[in-house]
């Protein structure tokens, strides 16, 4: 991991989400999965993005402009500079048999590098809305759905399942699919363990999510979910 100052190479809208594309100043892409700090010029917080694309000499964010960060990032320009700080955290374990990525929503943002890495993987994605559903260009012959059908309803048993999206559909995802892995999104301050401010409560224990996860095996998920929903 490390932090550079990288420059802006591209905005693009994709349905009602940004592809950011930034230089890679250095910076190494790191695991499908893992995340990087993205901090707009002039914000204090940064926002934690994970990799979308591993382009040459660029790297590919998508972004849910819904507040005030991720709208700062989605307003910079061509040659605008921001500070990047990555790759971090854990991505996705790749010796898998037979993947299915699956994705909800602005989740489905670390699925086309994931994918791009697997080799050939098919995919089933998640949207609230078909503008929303356009960002499925990003992951060409994926099967989409939009609400109020949900992805968990055309999961299919067999598949070593990879999964990004909403707690409500990781939670749904890990009960039918217990070797599955879930990258969960959350909020983060630091990104490297100083803040407990990307803390969940899984089972009675916090455990941060910016360096256990963000990916997490279901099979760790499920059974501290199966205890709090017994208590
Ligand atoms: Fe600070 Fe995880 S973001 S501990």
């Amino acid at each position: 991991m490390r932090r550079a100052r990288a420059r802006t190479c591209g905005v693009e809208g994709v349905g009602r989400y940004v592809l950011l594309r930034v230089s890679r100043a250095g910076l190494e892409p790191g695991e499908p999965g893992q995340f990087f700090m993205l901090s707009p010029p002039g914000r204090v917080l940064p926002r934690p993005m994970s990799l979308c694309l591993a382009l040459p000499g660029e790297l590919g964010f998508l972004l849910d402009p819904i507040g005030p960060g991720t709208r700062a990032l989605a307003a910079l320009e061509p040659g605008d500079e921001l500070d990047v700080f990555g790759p971090l955290g854990n991505g996705f374990r790749l010796d898998v048999e037979r993947p299915l990525l699956v994705g909800g929503g602005i989740g489905i943002a670390p699925l086309p590098y994931l994918a791009e890495r697997l080799g050939v993987a098919p995919a089933l994605l998640g949207f609230r809305s078909a503008e929303h559903a356009e960002a499925a260009a990003l992951l060409p012959g994926a099967e989409v759905v939009v609400e109020p059908e949900y992805v968990t309803e055309r999961l299919e048993p067999g598949y070593d399942v990879l999964a990004c999206g909403p707690e409500p559909m990781l939670r749904a995802v890990a009960a039918l699919a217990p070797n599955a892995q879930l990258a969960w999104e959350a909020p983060m301050a630091c990104g490297y363990g100083a803040c407990y401010g990307c803390a969940v409560e899984l089972g009675g224990a916090l455990r941060r999510l910016c360096v256990e996860g963000p990916v997490l095996a279901a099979a760790d998920v499920a059974a501290p979910l199966a205890q709090e929903e017994a208590a």
